[in-house]
């Protein structure tokens, strides 16, 4: 903020954009105060559910004239009606994000009532079952379950998408999409069965089909080398002994295959990495679908069975 600001300061007419620069930032800024408001809105919420939760254990349901705190107590019934609430709000983020004109900050902030609301609503759920999940029904307790697994998928799902974009940008010359990235590894295939076509001899075989592959690790391996790819290249022609093990007339060649085996490990954990930050949401959402029937049929099967 204060470095948006301080140009203005100092040059009496700034150009203007010095002036939508000062904008961004100032929007950037709003956006974090709703950040901070949806997780501080969350945390009342939960502690609202912690000392309902407390006030039936320690207070009102206390055995023997009580039974504990259980789903269908008052609290109980509370805490189950605020974990319903919870999930329409927290879904509303599906509807919002697939409005096609929004405003961005606005789903930021719809986002982050996301995260930080569904995780109050896996803590209401567990705390208005008792919390009681080896000894409850088994039906009840399966959902509770699905429920904890909604919550858990989502929290993978933020940390991946938090750590795998960071790590991707570090074996990443340039952003690929995935059928780039399949073409390229097609590319590199066909490149190394030329060469070892042309190259039938044992030794040349063994070394770029057994000895080179083995000695590539994974890129997270190569710590900051991993972006000079020249670097790990000569690692593993060093650590393989190529220059010792085959003749002369082969380094170029040898050298040339542990090129395209060090870019195809490196694709390889790309597309490890696009596919991790794929796979979690369809669990996430067929989660979020099957909980639905699923708590019609709880409160059905608690009110009637
Ligand atoms: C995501 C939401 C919910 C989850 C995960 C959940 C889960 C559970 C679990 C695990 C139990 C313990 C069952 C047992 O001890 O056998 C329970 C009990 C109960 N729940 Fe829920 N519940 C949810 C929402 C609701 C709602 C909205 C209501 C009511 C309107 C409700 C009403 C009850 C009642 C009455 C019981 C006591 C049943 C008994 O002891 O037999 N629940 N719930
Ligand atoms: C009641 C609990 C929850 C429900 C019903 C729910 C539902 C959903 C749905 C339906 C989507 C798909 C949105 C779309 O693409 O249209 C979604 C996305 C997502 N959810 Fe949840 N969720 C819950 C809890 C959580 C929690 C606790 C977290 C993490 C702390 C989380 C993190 C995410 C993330 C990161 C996305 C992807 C957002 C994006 O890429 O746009 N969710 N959720």
């Amino acid at each position: 903020m204060t470095a948006s600001t301080a140009p203005l300061a100092v040059a009496p007419r700034p150009p203007p954009t010095a002036k939508k620069l000062s904008g961004k930032t100032l929007k950037a800024s709003e956006t974090r105060w709703d950040k901070r408001g949806a997780w501080f809105l969350a945390f009342v919420t939960a502690a609202a559910v912690v000392g309902l939760w407390a006030l039936s254990a320690y207070q009102i349901d206390v055995p023997p004239h009580g039974r504990g705190p259980q789903g269908d107590t008052v609290i109980g019934y509370a805490l189950g009606f605020l974990t319903v609430v919870l999930y329409l709000v927290v879904g509303m983020y599906s509807l919002r994000h697939r409005r096609r004109v929004q405003k961005n900050a606005m789903t930021r902030t719809w986002m982050e009532v996301h995260l930080a609301f569904g995780l109050v609503a896996g803590l209401a759920a567990v705390l208005h079952s008792g919390p009681r999940l080896l000894s409850a029904a088994p039906l009840h307790g399966a959902f509770l379950l699905a429920w904890l697994g909604l919550i858990a998928s989502g929290v993978a799902g933020k940390v991946i998408g938090v750590v795998v974009p960071r790590r991707l940008t570090r074996i990443e010359d340039e952003a690929l999409l995935v059928e780039d990235v399949n073409d390229r590894q097609a590319a590199l295939r066909k490149e190394v069965e030329e060469l070892l076509q042309a190259n039938l001899e044992d030794a040349f075989v063994d070394y770029a089909n057994n000895v080179a592959p083995r000695a590539i690790r994974n890129p997270q391996h190569y710590g900051r080398r991993r972006l000079r790819r020249p670097d790990v290249i000569e690692e593993v022609w060093n650590e393989t002994n190529g220059a010792a093990v085959l003749p002369a007339d082969k380094h170029e060649t040898a050298r040339r295959i542990v090129t395209c085996l060090v870019e195809e490990r490196f694709l390889d954990q790309m597309q490890r990495y696009h596919w991790a930050l794929r796979a979690w949401i369809p669990v996430h959402v067929a989660l979020t679908t099957l909980c639905f029937p699923w708590l019609i049929i709880h409160m059905i099967t608690v009110f009637l069975l």
